[in-house]
């Protein structure tokens, strides 16, 4: 369904994220004709450079990071010319009459300021003061969303003081995924999983998003933040409170929103001992390890967090959630993983256990749903039980829908449509920090280092044993 006509001003457009992701997702959704020619995409950044000069730098990021079915020409050609540039100075008076001439009053506008988080303040105070935005604007910002919560709380208020909450649009992007909005259609659109979606039923929770690439490049950024800051307090949350939250009574944006927030507000504190952290070393090969580029040799940034939480309400009381997330793991890989509790007595094999089912939803690679049943085993030899997977494939099952949207793809499209659903209310950003900086403060203070962990691995021994202790095993990352 084609979007409104709209400008969407772009701050930060010749960053890196604004290349990789932002400018091929727009293009890719031009392609496939969810908007036309009447919309703008105006770039805007301190760069001096003239609508052409941008317009080439347009073209190569899309020729290096669009998808390999959006290389054609003439449709990148057609495009860029919806591209303009402003250079502006954030933090100044110049370039910000320009920009006005370039907006027009009669369309959705977004101003999308992929830049960092100390800029927020000034754009969006210039967007106001000098009546650029008006009370159906829309401003969008990218993580990190603070790096503590004093930080968050500063920045919602710095939003705050300049547009109302229903125009502002903190992106996660794990919630654009196909798969994790897949997860409350699962959910809440069928009536087989609900009912058995508790502790009663649910032995316990698995969580990975595992990542093989390291830091390379973003180590100054990535070593005041580690594993904590970069993926759980944001994207591994978003995954928790999806798969926790109570359903809401419609799929609006503050019924899901409100969902959401009760679950981070129902966690427990994690003790210290229930929070295992690693750091990739140099490779045997002679890869580089984590220290080589974090810029401090003495660094005790975690690449790799595993830890046990708890949400303490009626329907999970003893079901844990395990957490884990990291760099330069076997693979890249991602998946909520349930595990049901075995069932109570064998019929076949009496004193034997029966193992319980475990339903897998994939996020990445091969996105997709498995339930891990057991069966009998085909073979001869009477009624011996094997497991066996009911897998679904999201791009076997449903081949006509081609390849899954991006997550920016969504996401941006949602922002023009005034959809905020998947996107983070400044409430639910506090109270996640809120969680988070007593354990960063508990490890800072105890000045533990996090273990080493070979490259390739699946994390360092205390993950293995954080699941040892209660008996239980982390789900394999497979090659
Ligand atoms: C980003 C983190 O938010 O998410 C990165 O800053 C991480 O460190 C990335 O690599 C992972 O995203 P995806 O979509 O590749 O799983």
């Amino acid at each position: 369904i084609p979007v409104d006509t709209f400008d969407l001003v772009l701050f930060g457009a010749t960053g890196d994220l604004a290349r990789r992701k932002i400018l091929p997702s727009l293009f890719h959704r031009y392609k496939i004709g969810q908007f036309d020619k009447t919309c703008r995409v105006i770039g805007a950044s301190r760069s001096v450079l003239t609508q052409d000069g941008f317009r080439d730098l347009v073209t190569e990021a899309l020729q290096t990071y669009g998808h390999p079915d959006d290389t054609n020409s003439t449709d990148i050609a057609a495009f860029v010319s919806l591209l303009d540039y402003v250079a502006i100075d954030a933090k100044g008076d110049d370039g910000w009459t320009d920009l006005a001439e370039h907006l027009r009053p009669d369309v959705v506008q977004a101003f999308y300021l992929s830049v960092a988080p100390s800029l927020f303040a000034d754009i969006a105070g210039r967007l106001k003061s000098k009546k650029i935005a008006t009370a159906d604007s829309r401003i969008v910002v990218e993580k990190p969303f603070g790096h503590d919560l004093a930080s968050a709380k500063a920045l919602n208020a710095a939003l705050g003081a300049h547009f109302e909450e229903h125009q502002i649009y903190r992106i996660d992007h794990y919630l654009g995924k196909e798969t994790v909005q897949n997860l409350m259609a699962l959910r809440f659109a069928n009536s087989l999983f609900e009912p058995l979606w508790n502790s009663s039923q649910i032995d316990h929770v698995q969580i990975t998003v595992a990542e093989s690439i390291g830091v390379e490049g973003r180590g100054e950024y990535y070593d005041r933040s580690g594993a904590m800051r970069d993926m759980v307090q944001n994207h591994l949350m978003q995954l928790l409170c999806l798969t926790a939250m109570e359903p809401p009574a419609r799929f609006t944006p503050n019924a899901v929103r409100n969902e959401k927030l009760k679950v981070i507000e129902a966690l427990e504190p994690v003790a210290q001992d229930e929070i295992a952290r690693g750091q990739y070393r140099a490779s045997a090969e002679g890869g580089d390890g984590y220290l080589d580029h974090a810029g401090d040799p003495n660094s005790k940034t975690e690449s790799f967090i595993a830890m046990k939480v708890k949400v303490a309400n009626w329907r999970w009381n003893g079901t844990p959630f395990y957490l884990r997330t990291g760099k330069c793991l076997r693979a890249r890989e991602s998946e909520i993983a349930v595990f049901f509790r075995a069932p109570p007595h064998n019929i076949f094999d009496a004193g034997k256990p029966v193992a319980g089912n475990v339903l897998v939803i994939r996020l990445q690679p091969d996105e997709g749903i498995t339930l891990h049943t057991t069966i009998k085993d085909p073979g001869p030899g009477g009624m011996r039980l094997t497991t066996a997977k009911l897998d679904m494939t999201f791009a076997d099952s449903l081949p006509e829908a081609g390849r899954p949207q991006d997550a920016y793809e969504r996401l941006i499209m949602d922002v023009i449509r005034g959809n905020q659903t998947l996107f983070m209310r400044g409430d639910e950003v506090e109270a996640a920090w809120n969680w988070a900086d007593p354990l960063i403060k508990g490890w800072n203070d105890a000045g533990t280092a996090p273990q080493s962990y070979d490259q390739g691995s699946s994390g360092p021994e205390d993950s293995l044993l954080l699941m040892h202790r209660d008996n239980r095993r982390w789900r394999e990352i497979s090659t």
